[in-house]
């Protein structure tokens, strides 16, 4: 029988719902960090009008600052997938590998807490 509890660490679907209701899916829905919005509309028209794929971003700066937001709205404005995974999911280079044959060209792959990358895993993005 499946383990049913009332609270799990597990993402319910409604929840993850309710959370994407709530990121902002624009640039332009995004409060503040003018300059940060204006470098990145930028970058996504430039990547956009080449047919290429935009330049890596490092987004960093303390939790609920909107880095996962601005991730997702960079791959909506670019009209490209949008793949994420996080440094402590990728323990091994297979891990890695798994992960990056799945993605298409040109769509964004976000790793969230890349400074939980191990070395070897992190040298294979290098
Ligand atoms: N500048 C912003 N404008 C609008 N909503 C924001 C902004 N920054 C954060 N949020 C909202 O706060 C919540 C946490 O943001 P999130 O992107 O998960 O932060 P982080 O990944 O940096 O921890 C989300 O619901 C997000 O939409
Ligand atoms: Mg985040």
């Amino acid at each position: 029988m499946p383990d049913r509890r009332i609270i799990s660490a597990d993402r319910q679907e409604d929840e993850r719902q309710f959370e994407a209701s709530l990121r902002p899916r624009t640039l332009a829905e995004f409060i503040g960090q003018t300059n940060l919005k204006e470098n990145l509309s930028i970058a996504i028209q430039a990547a956009k009008a080449r047919g290429e794929a935009m330049d890596h971003v490092l987004l960093y700066g303390p939790p609920g600052l909107g880095k996962t937001t601005l991730a997702g709205i960079i791959a909506a404005e670019l009209e490209v997938g949008f793949e994420q995974t996080a440094g402590p999911v990728l323990q091994k280079k297979l891990d890695l590998t798994g992960v990056l044959t799945a993605i298409r060209p040109r769509q964004v792959f976000f790793v969230d807490e890349i400074h939980r990358l191990m070395p070897d895993v992190e040298e294979m993005l290098y």
